[in-house]
């Protein structure tokens, strides 16, 4: 591809958002104008590995030729008709996700936190009408440390106080115990009141907290046992990034609700979808919920392209094969670096935990440092660094990434 000419500069484009945005991000300071694959440019063109991935929802790779290809095609016939009418994609599309999960029906959204709050009131409206909790009481059970979105429904959820200083008043109905502990967990759910569980498979924004093996397994079970749904957020995990298609089915579990986001679109346009059975999904009858934007076409047609994508180019194998690298090459360099106090994660859902330098530089420090050296990644919490680049990552470009973390890395020891 072909560089492109820009008329500003990084520091003018910085400068302007700066200016003009509301300051609710502070992004690393590079400038991408174009991507492919696991690559993007900046303005000035210096090339750098993704290894953020858009928080993983470049999961088929910047730009993917089988996406661009179906988001043009599909935007010179139609791209919104809106929920008053069928289109002739969504049904094709619900047939064909449905089978591709096994569930027997699909909600479609767009953003990811729409899709929790899709997620929460159905669980809310089966709670009253199928488990008979008397109406309004039904309560929701979410995990310490969650990220599910920014919504007011989904903070009042959170523990983070970012996240929910100064938004107040919050949700009621809601229980929070700690995340990877059963015994929370049981203790919690024998509130006869208590409609569902909301967890992520592996916390990604909390930095990549992998639980206990057999927890998910047991937390479905003590789910079950209680007359409890069991709702697995897997916008961030899904979609072949753990080195499963879902990071659930590592532990053979089928979540009651399933959520899925993010890749949904390979990072075209905001795609998202509550999958559930129909003693669930129909509890939800015309009018009672919905999107203009959900279920469009355009959406439909992407989504099935980026389905098809994880299943062709075998992306949960490669995810698996090169994590399971990824880490053994991150578990050496924690020996020689001294300074690494965990690697953890699994397919290509990673993370590094660095102790406080003396001299006060941070994990962003580390995060600048990559990037100078070609490397894209984003520090969270401080101490954390999370890798996760596009799953169409090859050999040879993992060995280039691993030379980079390790130099950069080992600069800082
Ligand atoms: C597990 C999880 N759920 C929900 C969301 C929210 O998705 P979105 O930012 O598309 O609303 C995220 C975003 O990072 C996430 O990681």
């Amino acid at each position: 591809m072909s560089s492109t000419t820009h008329t500003l500069s990084s520091a003018e484009a910085m400068a302007l958002e700066d200016r003009y945005g509301a300051h609710n991000y502070h992004p690393i300071p590079v400038v991408l104008a174009r991507g492919e694959g696991v690559y993007v440019w900046d303005l000035e063109d210096k090339r750098y590995f993704d290894f953020l991935s858009a928080y993983s929802a470049v999961n088929q790779g910047h730009c993917h030729p089988r996406i661009t290809a179906a988001i043009v095609d599909q935007a010179q016939k139609l791209t919104l008709t809106s929920r008053a009418f069928y289109n002739s994609l969504l049904g094709e599309y619900e047939k064909f996700i449905t089978d591709y999960f096994g569930y027997q029906r699909v909600l479609p959204m767009n953003t990811g936190v729409e899709a929790v709050e899709t997620a929460i009131k159905l669980a809310r409206k089966w709670g009253h009408e199928v488990k008979k909790i008397p109406e309004s009481q039904a309560r929701i059970v979410f995990a310490e440390s969650n990220f599910h979105g920014r919504t007011l429904g989904v903070i009042s959820g959170s523990t983070d106080p970012d996240s929910r200083k100064g938004f107040g008043p919050y949700m009621p109905g809601y229980d929070v115990i700690p995340y990877n502990r059963l015994d929370a967990l049981e203790a919690a759910v024998k509130n006869p009141d208590v409609a569902a569980f909301i967890v992520e498979p592996i916390q990604g924004e909390a930095g990549v907290v992998v639980p206990d093996p057999g927890y998910l397994k047991q937390a479905y079970e003590i789910c079950k046992a209680h007359n409890v749904l069991f709702i697995g957020d897997e916008v961030q995990t899904g979609l072949c990034r753990t080195g499963r298609l879902l990071a659930c089915d590592h532990e053979d579990v089928r979540p009651d609700i399933l959520i899925l986001g993010k890749a949904l679109s390979g990072g075209a346009l905001p795609v998202s979808a509550v999958l559930a059975d129909d003693e669930i999904m129909l509890t939800i009858r015309p009018g009672e919920h919905g999107s203009t934007y959900g279920g469009n076409p355009l959406a439909c047609r992407v989504a099935i392209e980026a389905l098809n994508i994880l299943r062709d180019e075998k992306l949960a194998e490669n995810a698996a094969k090169m994590g399971e690298r990824f880490r053994s090459e991150m578990t050496a360099l924690q020996q020689e670096a001294g300074f690494i106090t965990a690697v953890r994660g699994k397919g290509l859902l990673n993370a590094m935990v660095i102790k406080p330098f003396d001299d006060g530089r941070t994990a962003w420090d580390v995060c600048l440092a990559l990037k100078d050296q070609g490397l894209l990644c984003k520090p969270t919490h401080g101490d954390i660094i999370r890798f996760a680049p596009p799953l169409v990552i090859n050999d040879e470009q993992m060995t280039e990434c691993v030379a980079i973390i390790r130099k950069t890395i080992l600069s800082f020891a």
